[in-house]
């Protein structure tokens, strides 16, 4: 069985279909979702959703690309959010910077990605992060977030999601103590340094991921992703680290819930 570490099923592109997916997810052999939030509405959304199915579980925060909504006021209401959690909000995400898209102002992005990630440390929740052209801001702020926990005597965890950057940037972000999140990119054909940081890093550092509706794996790339497409990267990963694909599905989902500390009497 799989655990999809990040997938977005508040999207509107689930609109239709959301509940024959979340439905059929069991027998496609995904048996544990974590539905990411990206915004202030999308978190109220996801709190929704996981009151709603046992197997899915929630993270709530805010996205880079919709950090122009955070003030004051509404950083206050999503420190109630989370600091009045249901026991299924197990992360703070998804948060970061993305240099990507002009969205922005970076210096805004920063502000309230060590805001959320302060949270995260102060609420002693995993964090999901996005990390687009950002590397060394993204690197920078998260090590010195640590840092400061550790000083205080608490830890800060969590994990790259979409990892997209080279090798050397993945080893720093495994000595902080931080997993990578594996996906539909990895079966693409410009994939190559992908292949190798997976090829590397221990796969006790790595878990599934899909960020559905977006980035489904080949054969299906293009279309709509949802969890049902997770055996491809599976099967890619496998081959990458000369192991049964079954292995790669049974370890990645350990390692999710021990990052995310899923509770087992919620299972
Ligand atoms: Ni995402």
């Amino acid at each position: 069985m799989i655990f999809d570490t990040h997938a977005h099923y508040d999207d509107t592109a689930f609109d239709e279909d959301r509940k024959e997916i979340l439905n059929s997810l069991k027998t496609g052999g995904i048996d544990l979702v974590l539905t990411v939030a990206s915004s202030l509405n999308s978190t109220e959304k996801v709190l929704q959703l996981i009151e709603e199915y046992p197997f899915l579980f929630g993270a709530v925060g805010v996205h880079p690309e919709s950090i122009d909504e955070l003030d004051e006021t509404k950083f206050v209401w999503l420190q109630k959010v989370i600091r009045d959690r249901k026991k299924k909000v197990v992360a703070i995400g998804e948060i970061g910077l993305d240099y990507y898209w002009n969205i922005s102002n970076r210096e805004i992005q920063k502000q309230w990605f060590s805001r959320q990630l302060e949270l995260a440390k102060e609420e002693d929740l995993p964090v999901i992060i996005h990390s687009r052209e950002a590397a060394k801001d993204t690197f920078d702020i998260i090590q010195l977030a640590c840092k400061n926990a550790e000083k205080q005597g608490k830890r800060l965890t969590g994990v790259i999601h979409c990892f997209s950057y080279s090798i050397e940037m993945a080893r720093e972000f495994l000595k902080l103590g931080f997993y990578l999140g594996i996906g539909g990119t990895v079966t693409f054909k410009n994939a190559k340094k992908l292949l190798e940081v997976v090829e590397e890093i221990p796969l006790e550092r790595i878990v599934l991921e899909t960020d559905c509706p977006y980035l489904a794996p080949v054969p299906n790339r293009g279309k709509r992703n949802s969890s049902l497409n997770l055996p491809f990267v599976a099967e890619k990963i496998a081959q990458l680290k000369k192991v049964t694909s079954k292995e790669v599905m049974e370890i990645t989902k350990k390692n999710g819930m021990s990052l995310f500390r899923i509770p087992i009497e919620l299972l």
